[in-house]
């Protein structure tokens, strides 16, 4: 085990409150360690081969002003699997920003529940935050690239060892920044992103090919400054959102980060041909929602169907303190939606797959991403205060069934994408891999549940030395793929 030699424990930030989202499961861990011969409770199949990885805010100095969840500096925590033995690693993710704070051996950034004007530098929208890496994380030829929710710089780390290779740029092709949850098509080779920010273009929409290089961008027209955290991609076609909730400008000028929901206004989906120009988009109009992830979309025909979980509600009334402001618009809320996109008609429809259950951080077969899939593995958020994933779903786009299992009484899990076992042969051929944290014994440990059925609860249980913190994205990397 290894304590970085300039941290301090960072339990409140300075706003003076006691801030939720540094305490219990979410307080920053400060040491990076690397463990093996770790206690087993069951047995690790020899058929799970590869490593998960999950990404998450780990404040590593006292916040200057208030700590919002998104401020946090990026760390990886990885599991990796080889022949029934696992090894534990958390390493954070070595930005400019982080360099720079390290030299210091202070907080150098203010976060976006305070003006930001004074900061060292930002992203290159010239949104003056500091770009952490600290959402999501996604395989591309060799690599993991941190990715952060703003758009930034994808940080390409190597997937055994986290070690920050450096800002990743498509072989110097990369111009401007690239979002948080580009989507990798794994029969081309292909990943597609796009770009935005507070000024025009308000959105850039990319390839990168095969070959790693950007071999496609295009500026897309919306009617102002968007706010879109996710793309789907078809066999065809990318689809891009354009959502009704935007930055409040008027508060921007005064250097405060303030959202507006405007539901006069239409959801609207833009289905572009996946190397298509700016004229080539076709707009889908829906209900008024915020979308944070999709799960999946594929084509049939003439029709697009794109699954996501759609928050109805994304801006709460604007009452109460900065902290309980925060509170309340960080608290997801979404339920499985379907849309359906007509290529011939023009025409939208939309509903629910499950309309009473609150479920986020969806996960597929990332073999199939763009694909038709059955099956889609959420969390389930709990009823509280603050984002806690109280368990697992597995939702049947087939016969409609549900499987369930719950992490039980004060324990919380991570998003657990599907971990195809060797020779897999099915989308729920494998399973699903999990960081589970538990409030009160202020533990962690790793959790194997088979895909095919999650409600039979863990195949394994692999208790980690250190508390791994509550946080975002995860991926799953096989190991024919780390060759
Ligand atoms: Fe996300």
């Amino acid at each position: 085990m290894r304590e970085l030699p300039t941290a301090v424990a960072t339990v409140m930030d300075r706003s003076g409150e006691p801030n939720p989202y540094l305490l219990g499961v979410y307080a920053p861990v400060h040491e990076e360690v690397t463990a093996e011969d770790l206690t087993v409770i069951g047995e690790i199949p020899r058929d799970l081969n590869g490593v998960y990885l999950r990404n998450g805010p780990n404040a590593r100095y006292p916040m200057r002003g208030r700590y919002h969840w998104f401020d946090g500096d990026g760390m990886v925590h990885a599991m990796h699997f080889e022949n029934g033995r696992a090894r534990y690693r958390n390493r954070y993710v070595r930005t400019r920003a982080f360099e720079a704070e390290s030299a210091e051996g202070r907080s150098l950034w203010t976060g976006v529940m305070e003006d930001t004007k004074d900061n060292p530098f930002g992203n290159g929208h010239g949104l003056n935050l500091k770009d952490s890496a600290n959402t999501d994380l996604i395989f591309h030829r060799g690599k993991v690239l941190a990715t952060w929710y703003l758009c930034g710089s994808p940080y390409a780390l190597d997937p055994l060892s986290l070690e920050t290779i450096g800002a990743e740029t498509f072989l110097d092709t990369l111009t401007g920044d690239f979002m948080a949850h580009p989507k990798a098509d794994a029969r081309t080779g292909e990943l597609f992103w796009f770009d935005y920010g507070p000024r025009p273009p308000y959105l850039r929409y990319g390839v990168v090919g095969a070959s790693g290089a950007v071999e496609h961008l295009v500026e897309l027209d919306l009617p102002g400054a968007r706010l879109p955290h996710d793309l789907a991609i078809t066999e065809n076609h990318a689809v891009l959102m354009d959502l009704p909730l935007f930055q409040d400008l008027d508060a921007a000028r005064q250097g405060r980060y303030k959202l507006t929901f405007d539901r006069g206004l239409p959801s609207r989906f833009g289905v572009i041909p996946r190397r298509g120009l700016a004229g080539d988009i076709r707009w889908f109009e829906a209900k008024p929602c915020y979308i944070y992830h999709v799960v999946n979309a594929w084509e049939s025909g003439d029709e697009i169907t794109m699954d996501v979980c759609r928050v109805a509600r994304p801006a709460p009334n604007g009452a109460g303190t900065p902290l309980s402001r925060m509170l309340s618009y960080l608290k997801l809320d979404a339920r499985m939606y379907r849309y359906r996109f007509d290529l011939r008609t023009g025409r939208t429809s939309e509903g629910y797959l499950d309309e009473e259950q609150n479920t986020e951080f969806p996960s597929i077969d990332a073999r199939l991403t763009g694909y038709a899939t059955r099956y889609a593995y959420n969390v389930s958020v709990k009823e509280a205060e603050t984002n806690l994933f109280d368990g697992l779903i597995r939702y049947d786009n087939v016969t409609g069934e549900r499987q369930r299992y719950r992490f039980g009484e004060h324990r919380y899990g991570s998003e657990a994408p599907f971990a195809p076992r060797d020779g897999a042969t099915g989308e729920d051929d494998g399973y699903l891999v999990t960081f589970v944290t538990d409030e009160r014994e202020g533990t962690s440990e790793v959790q194997i549940l088979s895909a095919a059925d999650l409600a039979a609860g863990p195949l394994a249980r692999v208790l980690l030395p250190t508390r791994v913190p509550l946080g975002f994205h995860a991926t799953w990397v096989r190991a024919d793929q780390l060759r």
